[in-house]
């Protein structure tokens, strides 16, 4: 068991913005704990952040329920969750493989629900924590090649917002982070070649989150942005 007093699990924390939060909520006196899918690459980036790491993929519901008893164990009562495990699925619908429409649905929304059904009851309880889930802009508009991821995301944006007014009485923020293109590996990893020069960096959007976490007496609902090089 370790002294830290806001222990915060990030998922997805391997890349983009995930990694970015990991060093600007430390910076910020939090105790980040990374988890990532990827065993080598948790092990290497927590040691070399000097923060917990955990093996975690957020698509199974066995290694969420294992590994969030595992965290608990070791560093008692959580007092964050940055929901930001995500993954990009562009293209025609017709065109999508049911495998992929699933990992989508199965990373980005049920991902988001089950890790919150596993560290919600501990903050209720204690009357205190926050969750932040990474949404996208693609939560607040239509547009068409993104229909499953957009999808996943309306999911979580709707889940999000019934969440926060259910446990905000209790002491317990839910919030969503709302960004429009970030320049992260994530859509180099599902195949397609984006123009990320016009992107907010991941600092900047955890920066942004960190922002959100802060202020404990607020409660910021549907934050989102765009860099500037973005709306041309
Ligand atoms: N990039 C954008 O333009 C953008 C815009 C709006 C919202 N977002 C959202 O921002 C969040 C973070 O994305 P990013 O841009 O930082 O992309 P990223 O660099 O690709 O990072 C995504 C992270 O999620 C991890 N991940 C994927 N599937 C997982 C699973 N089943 N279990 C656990 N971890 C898993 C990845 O692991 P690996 O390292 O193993 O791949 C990686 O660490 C996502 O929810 C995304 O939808 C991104």
């Amino acid at each position: 068991m370790t002294t830290d007093t806001k222990p915060i699990i990030v998922t997805g924390a391997t890349s983009g913005i995930g990694l970015a939060l990991i060093s600007i909520l430390k910076a910020n006196g939090y105790a980040p704990i990374l988890t990532g899918r990827n065993k080598s690459k948790v092990e290497k980036l927590s040691s070399q952040h000097g923060v917990a790491g955990y093996v975690l993929d957020v698509s199974n519901q066995q290694s969420i329920e294992k590994v969030n008893t595992q965290i608990t164990a070791d560093h008692g009562p959580i007092w964050g969750l940055i929901n930001n495990a995500g993954i990009w699925l562009e293209g025609e619908f017709a065109t999508y493989s049911p495998a992929d429409i699933k990992s989508t649905i199965n990373t980005n929304m049920m991902g988001t629900i089950m890790m919150t059904h596993a560290v919600l009851p501990a903050m209720l309880n204690a009357g205190k924590g926050s969750i932040i889930n990474v949404v996208s802009t693609g939560a607040l508009y239509t547009r068409k090649l993104i229909s499953v991821y957009s999808a996943s995301k309306w999911a979580i944006r709707g889940f999000t917002g019934c969440l926060e007014v259910e446990c905000a009485p209790k002491g317990v923020r839910v919030m969503g982070f709302y960004p429009g293109k970030v320049a992260s590996a994530m859509y180099e990893t599902a195949g397609i070649d984006r123009d990320l020069n016009i992107a907010m960096t991941p600092d900047q959007a955890a920066n942004m989150i960190v922002t959100m976490l802060n202020d404990e007496g607020m409660l910021w609902s549907h934050v989102s942005g765009r860099s500037i090089a973005d709306y041309v």
